[in-house]
């Protein structure tokens, strides 16, 4: 597999998919991380002679221009950061863009329109990735949070030029495989959210991983129940009870210290000012349901986090947009952040809680990646990876 330095790029024109899919709120971008986590590889490219040509999807416009999923803000931002212009097109290809390129050099960067607008994009259609290709001498892939698509900028254009990985590519990669494949001891791993179905892959590979397992989130609920307690109005798949206790089985066989809540916050209606109490997993009443992880799970939790070597975390404790059930997932972003060990924080929420609490700069590495870390750590082969590898 090819890295960016082995990659001749004096005076030649670089098509590098990044993955500059962040939040928007109103037009404005309310958190920048993603782009921020791009800029050494453009910076790179163009410090070595590339002009650089930026792609990037943006929502899900379904193959259709959708005005507020234009890149426009991104573009700015962009431009704000790397103190240079960034020509932006209103196209993704086509004689517009070609104007575009006619008239940027080395060193200058140009941002093509959300490939999403291009019903071709998801489809991964070759007359779409050929015309990346037509763009370009050189592929570079930097956006490890849509490795797991196989699009046209993802994987098609990948086939038809000379190819490597950016360096927050190879970061995430890196980082990712060193801990499945080679994990410091104690290993744990914390896996929140809200529901056991989104989670089995994941649950289940590592569980042929980790020395702990610990859960939380709404998730949990389904493996308390299947313990024979009584949940109360708190979150059950029914359909996944024997999936659960087949887990629980598993830790079992394989010496996996498999972690569950011993008290829950419970409330009685699901918003911010509903009733709550702090109740005993065995004692959660009939008709309120568990939001939160409670005070001595999270001290347990905190625990094995302190005593831990490697620790992974995906997924939110609790209900963490409500201020009332917010504690839990706080007190683990914590725990993760005082412990020596080294710390995975797998994206999608569990990024977004630590960035909330204010301590994704005391994690050793928060993943740019939702979708494309969890199914990582479900041990599948990313497409967008796999396209580089097979080069
Ligand atoms: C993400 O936000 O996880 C990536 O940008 C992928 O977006 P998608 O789920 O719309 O493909």
């Amino acid at each position: 597999k090819k890295t960016l330095h082995d990659l001749d790029l004096k005076d030649k024109r670089v098509f590098c998919r990044v993955d500059f899919n962040v939040p928007m709120k109103n037009g404005e971008i309310t958190d920048d991380t993603r782009i921020r986590a791009a800029l050494p590889t453009i910076e790179y490219l163009k410090e070595n002679g590339a002009t650089v040509i930026l792609a990037s999807h943006l929502g899900r416009p379904k193959g259709e221009a959708v005005d507020e999923l234009r890149l426009d803000p991104v573009a700015e931002r962009l431009s704000e950061l790397l103190g240079q212009e960034v020509v932006k097109t209103d196209a993704v290809y086509g004689k517009e863009v070609n104007e575009a390129l006619s008239q940027v050099s080395d060193g200058d960067i140009l941002l093509i329109e959300n490939v999403r607008f291009e019903p071709g994009e998801e489809k991964n259609d070759p007359e779409l990735s050929q015309a990346f290709a037509d763009m370009a001498d050189l592929y570079v892939n930097d956006a490890f949070g849509a490795a797991h698509r196989a699009h046209a900028s993802t994987t098609g254009v990948a086939e038809k030029l000379p190819a490597a990985a950016g360096f927050l590519m190879e970061k995430e990669i890196e980082v990712l495989t060193q801990a499945l494949e080679n994990p410091e001891r104690p290993f744990t791993a914390i896996i929140g959210g809200a529901k056991v179905k989104d989670k089995i892959s994941v649950i289940d590979h590592l569980l042929d991983k980790v020395d702990n397992l610990i859960i939380g989130g709404g998730l949990a609920y389904t493996f308390i129940k299947a313990q024979g307690y009584e949940i109360g109005k708190s979150l059950l798949e029914e359909d996944k009870l024997d999936m659960a206790k087949e887990f629980m089985q598993k830790a079992n066989e394989k010496g996996v210290n498999f972690v569950m809540p011993e008290d829950a916050v419970v409330a009685d209606d699901f918003s911010e000012d509903a009733n709550t109490k702090i109740v005993n997993i065995s004692e959660i009443p009939s008709d309120w349901e568990a939001l939160d992880i409670g005070p001595e799970t999270r001290k347990k939790y905190a625990r094995i986090v302190n005593d831990s070597q490697l620790i992974i975390w995906n997924g939110p404790m609790g209900v963490f947009e409500y201020g009332a059930f917010a504690g839990g997932t706080k007190a683990v972003a914590e725990s993760l952040a005082q412990t020596e060990g080294y710390t995975i924080i797998g994206g999608g929420d569990s990024a977004a809680a630590v960035e909330k609490f204010g301590l994704a700069g005391d994690m050793n590495h928060v993943s740019t990646g939702g979708g494309a870390s969890l199914e990582f750590m479900e041990g599948k082969v990313l497409p967008g990876v796999k396209a580089l590898n097979d080069k």
